[in-house]
């Protein structure tokens, strides 16, 4: 999102009187350093794993080589045992099958509102001569955070879903095997790590897929300013501006795209983080690598932040409604309602901006009692030389500007 670099220096806001931004960042870790860090370990945990694997399996080998010389030793890999047969025997049946279970993608992209596939398969080695019974469960681990939870359970034709994916998701089971995981009219939240599992008698196996959504990321503040919001507060103002708080993998994948916010925000697993692309003194110090970095120090300061919210695409449109005068905030709120719309939210205005190419040079009131204006084409007298979404902020009320409408119907003016 290159285009939201610089945003700042389009805002005619002014953070004069805060404590600036040197005092406050300079104390933050480097995520880069922290994820090598990370890796050492990884690598230090792996060499021990793999030790003590050698180890068990040089054991394995002395004391099953002379009765089990058949027994692979590969992982992932059992053999299937029937426990009763049909006659009602108690006896263990070893049949010599195996359950695999894999995914086509590891990951699926798709938009708010819009479908998504999740690919799931499964199959035995050798192929059993007659079809087996299976029960089918996707669970859901929100990208937020928190607990995984089901979504859907099957069992033949007959499967449950759960919570919000009620009414929602469907099973595909286009061809034997199939238990691809479909979802409908997707939500901002949605996003995570989606895993299915196929359990056959005691057996199991599963597949794991991430679920992302296109969208936009945009960093907010509060009416009264910089850090003013709790991060119940941060969730309330990205919900009532139409987007949802920002993952750690939408921010990150904003700041590869050059993102560069000098303000800490709160994500939406309760961190607080600042994308940086150009180092710089008054950003957590000019010899820090460029990075999302992360603002640990949060039990030395009040639990008050911005927040960076995460919108997607649109269903309806948003326009600037001509006039022939301009309006202070309540003018402008009737003027969208006459016009048979509403007022724009903020998280509508940077949709509208991403995926329509929305271009205005004509400052409008928001919803939030902000006023901006989205560019896409950037030009002389329309803001800085990046593309964005400029503000001026929250002026008083009864200041006189343009004013962003959002319509929910389809058709172009
Ligand atoms: C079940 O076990 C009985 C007794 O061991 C055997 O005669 C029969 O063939 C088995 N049935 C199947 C389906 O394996
Ligand atoms: C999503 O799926 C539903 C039902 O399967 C279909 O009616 C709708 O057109 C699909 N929406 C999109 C955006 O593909
Ligand atoms: C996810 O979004 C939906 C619709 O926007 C909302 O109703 C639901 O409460 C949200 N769920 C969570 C866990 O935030
Ligand atoms: C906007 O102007 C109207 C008169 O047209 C006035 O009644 C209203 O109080 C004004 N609102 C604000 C917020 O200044």
């Amino acid at each position: 999102m290159t285009v939201l670099k610089n945003q700042s220096s389009g805002t005619t806001r002014h953070s004069s009187g805060r404590s600036s931004p040197t005092s406050d960042l300079s104390h933050e870790v480097e995520k880069p350093r922290r994820q090598f860090r990370g890796l050492r370990i990884v690598q230090t945990l792996m060499m021990m794993i793999w030790c003590f694997q050698t180890v068990l399996l040089f054991i394995a080998h002395l004391v099953l080589s002379d009765w089990a010389p058949a027994a692979p030793p590969t992982q992932n890999s059992f053999f299937y045992g029937d426990y009763l047969n049909e006659s009602g025997n108690n006896e263990l049946h070893f049949i010599g099958m195996k359950l695999y279970v894999d995914s086509a993608e590891q990951s699926v992209l798709s938009v708010r509102g819009g479908n998504a596939t999740l690919q799931c398969r499964f199959w035995y080695e050798p192929v059993p001569s007659s079809p087996r019974e299976v029960r089918v469960k996707w669970s859901w681990l929100p990208a937020a955070g928190g607990q995984e939870t089901d979504v859907i359970v099957a069992f033949g034709t007959r499967f449950r879903s759960f919570g919000d994916f009620r009414g929602r998701v469907q099973l595909r089971q286009d061809f034997p095997g199939d238990a691809a995981l479909v979802l409908n009219k997707l939500w901002l939240n949605d996003t995570g790590r989606y895993r299915c599992t196929v359990v056959d008698g005691l057996e199991d196996q599963s597949a794991v897929v991430h679920l992302e959504l296109q969208g936009v990321v945009f960093p907010y503040q509060h009416p009264h300013g910089r850090y003013h919001l709790s991060f119940l507060g941060a969730q309330q103002a990205c919900k009532e501006q139409d987007s949802t708080v920002a993952t750690i993998t939408q921010l990150f994948q904003c700041w590869k795209e050059g993102m560069n916010w000098c303000n800490a925000g709160w994500l939406a697993d309760g961190t607080v983080q600042y994308p940086i692309t150009q180092s710089r003194e008054p950003c957590g110090g000019a010899r820090l690598a460029p990075g999302v970095r992360r603002y640990d120090r949060l039990h030395l300061y009040p639990n008050h932040y911005d927040v960076f919210c995460f919108s997607s695409l649109l269903q309806g449109r948003v326009y600037y409604l001509q006039s022939s005068h301009k309006m202070n905030l309540t003018e402008a709120q009737h003027a969208c309602q006459e016009d048979g719309a509403e007022i724009a939210k903020v998280g509508q205005l940077y949709s509208a901006w991403k995926f329509t190419g929305l271009d205005r040079c004509d400052a409008g009131w928001l919803a939030d009692g902000s006023v901006r204006y989205p560019i896409t084409r950037p030009r002389s007298n329309c803001g800085p030389s990046e593309p964005g979404v400029r503000s001026f902020g929250f002026p008083p009320p009864q200041h006189k500007h343009g004013v962003y409408c959002y319509k929910l119907d389809t058709e172009r003016v």
